[in-house]
């Protein structure tokens, strides 16, 4: 009997040293049998075309993509599923078995799967608030678009950004607000989502009054370093339900090892275990 070939796969970014994405795919290959593993290569913007190269040299099955080759990566591509087309982003790589690249992008469908996931009694009869008008934004933005949603709110620093996101995917049902009025709608959206950096690690908070929202009001931050941010803190504070930004990762991965490996993984306890130990 011959043994399967051994499955290689990475994530490339620059910085790439603080990615999870090694611990959650090596942790699936051994769950599931795959002998193989999966790298995480730094690579500079100059040197995109030769790691792409490279890793096709060396027989990878795939690779995702973090900052700040998102969207730079799209020209060295065969093909574009629609999702990443949509978006203009791509988060993950298959090397097809002819030789050519289709890329995807799986951060909607983590965002949206982790909701599902943590919360799904989350309220979708009111209409959902989107904070922020980067590529995480309109991952969100794609994703709760599928919902049965009244329709999407959508608020940005820099509004521009925020009608570009609307034009661009919002199908009449998504409304823009200046920044300074997402309190007011923070009052009566049943979802609040925030995709920008505040509350990350070194950054400011997010402001967001949550005082008088309903008390079944979800707040999901992408944020995950801190696993609680301040606005999770506020939130639960107020007495609203909140979902971390971890899951979203671990999520978006498991769209994408379905990508290469045709296996849908489990968020199982151990992988919890050990990225909350990331944390503690
Ligand atoms: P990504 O593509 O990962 O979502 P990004 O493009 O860097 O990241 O987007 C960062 C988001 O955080 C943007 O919406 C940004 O607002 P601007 O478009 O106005 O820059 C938002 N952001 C960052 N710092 C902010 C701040 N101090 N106040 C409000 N929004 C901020």
């Amino acid at each position: 009997m011959t043994s399967a070939p051994f499955k290689r796969a990475a994530v490339i970014g620059w910085p790439i040293a603080h990615s999870l994405s090694p611990v959650i795919h090596n942790h699936w290959m051994r769950v599931y049998g795959i002998e193989g593993e999966y790298e995480k290569i730094a690579v500079e913007p100059e040197t995109l075309a030769a790691a792409i190269g490279n890793m096709k040299a060396r027989g990878f099955s795939g690779f995702n993509i973090t900052v700040p080759h998102k969207e730079a990566i799209i020209p060295y591509l065969d093909k574009l599923a629609p999702l990443a087309r949509l978006m203009g982003a791509v988060n993950t790589v298959k090397f097809e078995e002819d030789g050519t690249t289709t890329g995807f992008n799986t951060d909607g469908i983590g965002l949206l799967a982790n909701l599902e996931k943590s919360l799904p009694s989350w309220p979708k009869d009111r209409p959902a608030l989107v904070m922020g008008a980067g590529g995480a934004a309109r991952a969100a933005a794609l994703g709760l678009l599928n919902e049965n949603l009244p329709f999407l709110v959508i608020t940005n620093r820099t509004r521009e950004k925020a009608e570009a996101i609307a034009r661009d995917i919002g199908r009449g049902r998504m409304v823009v607000v200046d920044w300074a009025e997402r309190h007011d709608v923070a009052k009566t959206a049943g979802l609040i989502v925030n995709t920008t950096t505040l509350g990350m690690h070194g950054n400011p908070p997010l402001e967001l009054d949550l005082s008088i929202s309903a008390r079944d009001t979800v707040v999901y931050d992408i944020v995950y370093q801190p696993l609680v941010t301040p606005l999770l803190d506020h939130a639960q504070a107020c007495g609203l339900r909140t979902v971390t930004g971890l899951g979203m990762l671990v999520y978006q991965a498991a769209a994408a090892f379905k990508v290469w490996f045709d296996i849908m993984p489990e968020y199982d306890d151990e992988l919890r275990d050990r990225l909350e130990a990331v944390f503690k």
